[in-house]
């Protein structure tokens, strides 16, 4: 009789810490053995030459998401977690928006029923557009300890954005609740100074959306949420750092001993300001917030990565798609910039993209790609070590990884719901062969395996990590009401 249900057999495993040739032996999803010549499984699969990486953990994924009409989000969780697993990720985390002026839990249930399509397995911020005594006092603590164990806020963006007063709120609540803030730094009213002047300019093509926001919109932004997190005492994540102004305000933080972490996303790795600039409309694929920048700020963020400032590279998968009525080209060919739907998908090319200029380009190792893809995102969000590592006791999702495969990336390998992708024609070398969550392969080969669902909601328990530090800048503790 066979003593596994599955063995990942003659590969390299590799984790945050380690690089170890060995076998993996898998039950009931979960990882029960790691070693040499293991006995036999029912399903037998072949790593010979390949590592054997953990599954990657996206926590920056919007996913079937209401976007402003006509616009529309590109994805279900159908598409999208094809996608994921197309790339290598067998968990991720999207959106459920509060809608202004409305109820969360509602909208939560309902989100808890889409994301049933999904493959991969999920778990959700929520998104707080209304941040009212009743939302933060009466519906949020439920929803908190049913394991949406991260909030989100915008700074920007009309009819999501929170005013300074309504983050304080935000901040004080996550602390009581023991909930984890992300935020989208940018100053609303700077955009929105930029925004008039370029339209009375009659500056409207896509490449202005570059010029609406220069770094000193996310960077002033990063410094006031980062100065609000530290006088309320709460930890916070800055979503999509895209330079190297930002990434310095975050190692600023964490230099005065802050629990401030940072993300950044493929996208700020490998594209810059001349992307918006294509010929005729093209641009638009690239309009994305905050926008790209320079080479320069690229090589910025690949060294706050190996300084461990940016400790997660994420996604930000926010598909629109190119074509029709209700993608980027929703207003027409001659559409102001400021009408073009925000965003970019993301989701299966965020490994490959993130190995190939990383590792296979020496500019990060092997353990730093595990950790940002997996392992410190996992941690963050209170996931691991069910997810983020290969060991004894953590779900089997696993992708088997050919180091040296050279792929152009095309539209069609992606499996998600639009009809581009911004790394069109671009050369990787290492990509993910198989893919398997909880021991089931749900990509083999570039053919997605498995029907829609089988997903499992991750609720999250409270976690260490994400406790305040009981420390304040001054003599008194202002979310409590009591001297610190
Ligand atoms: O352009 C982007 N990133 N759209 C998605 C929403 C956000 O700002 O994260
Ligand atoms: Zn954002
Ligand atoms: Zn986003």
């Amino acid at each position: 009789m066979a003593s596994f249900d599955c063995v990942v057999r003659n590969g390299t495993v590799v984790t945050a810490s380690d690089t170890v040739a060995c076998d993996i032996g898998i039950v009931d999803g979960v990882v029960v053995a790691l070693g040499r010549d293991l006995p036999a499984g029912r399903r037998e699969i072949d790593a010979s030459g390949r590592l054997v990486l953990p599954g990657g953990v996206d926590t920056h994924t919007h996913i079937e998401e209401p976007a402003k009409g006509p616009a529309r989000n590109a994805d279900s969780f159908d598409t999208a977690s094809a996608s994921a697993a197309a790339g290598g990720t067998t968990t991720v985390i999207c959106f459920a928006r509060q809608p202004r002026g409305g109820t969360l839990a509602d909208k939560v249930a309902a989100y808890h029923e889409l994301a049933k399509a999904s493959r991969v397995d999920y778990s959700f911020h929520l998104i707080l557009t209304d941040p009212t005594p009743e939302l933060l006092e009466r519906e949020l603590p439920p929803l908190v300890e049913a394991g949406h164990r991260s909030l989100k806020i915008f700074l920007t963006y009309e009819g999501a954005k929170v005013t300074d007063a309504e983050a304080l709120r935000v901040l004080a609540a996550a602390r009581r609740l023991g909930a984890l803030v992300c935020v989208h730094a940018e100053h609303n009213d700077l955009i929105e100074f930029y925004r008039d002047a370029l339209l009375a300019a009659g500056l409207t093509a896509p490449k202005y959306h570059g010029w609406v926001k220069p770094m000193v919109v996310e960077r002033e932004c990063t410094h006031r949420i980062i100065a609000m997190a530290e006088a309320l005492d709460t930890p916070i994540q800055v979503f999509h750092v895209s330079g190297a102004e930002s990434a310095e305000e975050v190692a600023r933080g964490q230099a005065r001993g802050l629990k401030v972490w940072a993300e950044t996303c493929p996208q700020y790795l490998t594209l810059t300001t001349a992307d918006m600039d294509r010929p005729g409309f093209e641009g638009a694929k690239f309009i994305f917030s905050p926008a790209a920048r320079t080479t320069a700020d690229q090589e910025a963020l690949w060294a706050a990565i190996r300084a461990g400032v940016i400790g997660n590279v994420s996604s930000d998968h926010a598909p629109s798609r190119y074509e029709g009525p209700d993608g980027k080209k929703a207003h027409g060919e001659d559409a102001p910039f400021t009408k073009v739907p925000n965003g970019l998908p993301g989701l299966a090319t965020r490994l490959p993209v993130l190995f190939s200029e990383g590792v296979s380009k020496g500019r990060i190792d092997l353990q730093t790609f595990v950790a940002i893809t997996a392992t410190n995102p996992a941690k963050l969000f209170g996931l691991h070590p069910r997810k983020g590592t290969i060991a004894v006791g953590a779900d089997a999702d696993l992708t088997i990884w050919d180091p040296e495969k050279e792929v152009t990336i095309t539209n069609s390998l992606l499996h998600h719901g639009s009809d581009y992708t911004p790394y069109e024609g671009m050369a990787v070398k290492g990509w993910p062969v198989t893919t398997l969550v909880r021991g089931t392969v749900v990509c083999d080969g570039g053919e997605i395996a498995t029907a829609p669902g089988g997903g499992r909601f991750l609720a999250r328990d409270p976690y260490p990590l994400i406790a305040p530090r009981g420390v304040f800048p001054g003599p008194f503790n202002p979310v409590d009401g009591v001297p610190a």
